[in-house]
């Protein structure tokens, strides 16, 4: 019953293991074309995209993306007392994704529209709300899926690169991005080595995702929590790689506020997003 495009969406992995293989210039043509053709809000079309090839470029900004993981990392085992940071001189451990061909930058973009709305006599105001915000994050997200489904369609890999939030600014400098732009999620792409059975990375139940009419805040309970953790080490355990339990692996994220994309947004022309 499924159809190709839904065996595509049912099959999702991100994939890290490239090859370094270059992408022909015409299939990354019609993935970034997907992209420009994802609906926005308002027809706002508040996204740009940087697409970086040039080797030395990307070795930058994988050092940059390396720091700023780093940096994080210290960060929060200070913040939760563990003593599993690098030492700040160690060598900086590239992210395996740098070995990829492409790197796409998705912008959250208000200056296009600020030179929209200064041609209509006007000033902008948008980007200086937490609705202006969110509107770019809610488009910058729909690109990144779209771009993800568009580059496996081609049977190569990808994966989204949200740790260059971390240090956000060296990557603003670095391609250039002018005031009311945010760098909010990168993504890389390329052909990739596969294990011959792919294994999917397990999910909550259906029934902590799907809530029919009216959400049950109920629907995560501990039993079930406890099993989807036993589910994840299993999963660990299958593709022979260090694993936690989800429990585990929501504390680092989910116990800090994560000042940095306050302060570099505001910096970056977007006021008022407490
Ligand atoms: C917005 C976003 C940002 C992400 N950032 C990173 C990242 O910086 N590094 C990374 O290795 N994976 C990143 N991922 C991939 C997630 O870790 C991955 O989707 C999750 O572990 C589930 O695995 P799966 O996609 O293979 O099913 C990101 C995913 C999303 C949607």
């Amino acid at each position: 019953m499924p159809n190709e495009t839904i065996r595509l969406f049912h099959s999702h992995l991100s994939e890290r293991d490239f090859t370094g293989e270059p992408i022909p210039d015409e299939v990354l043509d019609a993935i970034i074309e997907s992209g420009r053709r994802t609906p926005t809000h308002r027809h706002g079309q508040q996204i740009s995209l940087v697409v970086v090839r040039d080797p030395d470029t990307l070795r930058r900004l994988w050092e940059a993306i390396a720091l700023g993981i780093a940096q994080d990392q210290r960060q929060t085992s200070e913040r939760l007392g563990l003593n599993g940071g690098p030492p700040p001189d160690a060598n900086l451990r590239l992210h395996p994704a740098s070995k990829a061909p492409v790197f796409i930058l998705i912008v959250a973009d208000f200056h296009k529209t600020a030179v929209a709305v200064k041609a209509g006599g006007r000033e902008q105001h948008v980007h200086e709300s937490l609705e202006g915000w969110t509107v770019g994050a809610v488009d910058a997200g729909i690109t990144l899926g779209t771009l993800s489904a568009a580059a496996r369609s081609f049977g190569l890999g990808a994966v989204a690169i949200g740790a260059l939030r971390h240090d956000p600014q060296p990557i603003i400098d670095l391609l250039g991005l002018p005031p009311l732009t945010y760098p909010i999620v990168g993504i890389s792409i390329g052909a990739v080595r596969r294990p011959e059975k792919p294994v999917l990375k397990p999910r909550l139940p259906l029934s902590t995702y799907r809530h029919d009419e009216r959400y049950d805040p109920d629907a995560l309970t501990p039993e079930i929590l406890a099993d989807f953790d036993r589910e994840l080490l299993d999963y660990w355990r299958e593709i022979g790689r260090p694993g936690t339990t989800w429990t585990e692996r929501v504390q680092p994220y989910s116990t800090s506020v994560h000042p940095e994309t306050r302060i570099v947004a505001v910096r970056q022309g977007f006021t008022n997003v407490e």
